[in-house]
């Protein structure tokens, strides 16, 4: 195991009517601006539940906030909240809102253009505006994480950054609210939590039991919950799994210690900027094929992941490797997903165009070794076509 240090400073309220929390966790003389996205909340009741809970407060509401969030968006939040003076954020929605709303957070007091925090991932980060969050889709982790993915349309730029003054104060996980979410959404959870434990987890051996155990672990556990998630008939057990697994998976516990990954992710930002594909049907994309093209550099954790998550213990060595990666194929598949560019009418031309922001991104030498050049990326592009 690598040595690591390890704080995570938010704290979880999680269940049924945990919103009431809020009450006690944002501070009685916050002047408070709300952070939304399209009409999801209000529709939902999730706002006027959090109204109700901050009243007394005072407090502001910004909404609009897309998937995706956009830098020109998130900067008449950042006016906002300079010329009324407010102090504290809190996020109601997604990764998408919990993302916007961290780049306000550090954006406010930013003595430069703000863009410059994700032109440099966040390394000359001071200071950030307290934040919290409440949670209404299970996927990014974003909401105890120190992590944000912001898009600049005008340049088709989307990129990241990190800063330990971003962390949420705290964030309230009721699984109640993910009653209005569409399957797509539900499928999308599934498969970027998948992914985001794939990142950490299938690299090479790193002595790190317990994390491979925890990381297997989720893993198996979004296989067995995901029909169920997915069902008709809502599963409440199997949602508030869901909502956990997802935070788990992200929130730096299962990645300490370990080798990371991340070219999934980076090369599936690129297509999402450029073909507005969501977040996880990228990864889903990018994954399988990544697998197939590194599978020599991963071949031990390949092995691993196809005994201990899949059970395939049975045959030669490399016919288990080619059943894990066709199971990795058919799970997202089965939460509705396709894993080809195909499916998203994309074909060899759109290579080059993602090679391009990689190389403008600084984004290559990726990977748990540092070894998926822009050659290799090509070559996971053209093995996902
Ligand atoms: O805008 P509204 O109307 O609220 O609708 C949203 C949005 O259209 C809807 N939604 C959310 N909660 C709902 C709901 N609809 C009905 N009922 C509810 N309870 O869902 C749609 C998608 O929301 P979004 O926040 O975009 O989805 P997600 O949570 O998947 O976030 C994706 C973003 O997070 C970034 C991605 O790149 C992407 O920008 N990521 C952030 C990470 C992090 N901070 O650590 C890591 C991830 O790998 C990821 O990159
Ligand atoms: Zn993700």
């Amino acid at each position: 195991m690598q040595n690591f240090s390890f704080h995570n400073p938010t704290a979880i309220d999680f269940g049924t009517g945990a919103i009431a929390q809020l009450g006690q966790r944002v501070p009685s003389e916050a002047r408070v601006l709300l952070l939304y996205g399209g009409s999801s909340a209000e529709r939902n009741g999730t706002l006027a539940e959090v109204r109700q809970a901050l009243q007394g407060r005072l407090v502001q509401e910004f909404g609009g906030i897309e998937p995706n969030p956009s830098y020109e968006t998130l900067m008449r939040a950042v006016e906002q909240v300079r010329s009324q003076g407010l102090d504290f954020l809190l996020a109601i929605g997604g990764g998408s809102v919990i993302d916007g709303t961290k780049f306000v957070a550090a954006a406010v007091p930013y003595p430069q253009d703000p863009w410059h925090i994700l032109e440099t991932g966040g390394a000359e980060v001071k200071q950030a505006l307290p934040l919290g969050s409440v949670l209404t889709l299970p996927a990014t982790g974003s909401e105890m994480n120190a992590g944000s993915v912001i898009t600049r349309r005008a340049t088709q730029a989307k990129r990241v950054f990190h800063s330990a003054h971003v962390f949420p104060r705290f964030s309230i996980l009721d699984p109640t609210k993910m009653d209005s979410l569409p399957v797509r959404q539900l499928a999308n959870g599934v498969a970027d939590a998948f992914t985001h434990v794939m990142e950490q987890y299938l690299t090479y051996p790193a002595q790190a039991h317990v994390q491979d155990r925890m990381a297997e672990a989720l893993l198996q556990t979004l296989v067995d919950i995901a029909p169920r998630v997915l069902a008709t008939e809502h599963d409440a057990a199997a949602r508030a799994s869901l909502m956990w697994t997802a935070t788990l998976a992200l929130n730096g516990l299962i990645g300490v210690g370990v080798p990371q990954d991340w070219s999934t992710h980076m090369i599936g930002h690129e297509l999402t900027a450029l073909h507005d594909i969501d977040h996880a049907r990228t990864l889903a994309v990018v994954l399988p094929a990544n697998l197939k093209v590194r599978r020599a550099a991963k071949r031990e954790k390949l092995l691993q992941y196809a005994e201990r998550v899949w059970h395939l213990r049975e045959g030669h060595e490399e016919a288990r490797i080619d059943a894990a990666i066709l199971r990795t194929e058919a799970f997202f598949e089965s939460l509705g997903i396709p894993t080809r560019l195909s499916a998203y009418a994309l074909g060899a031309d759109a290579v080059e165009p993602v090679l391009k922001q990689l190389e403008a991104h600084g984004l290559t030498a990726l990977g748990e070794r540092r070894d998926v050049t822009l050659a290799l990326s090509r070559q996971i592009l053209q093995a996902a076509l």
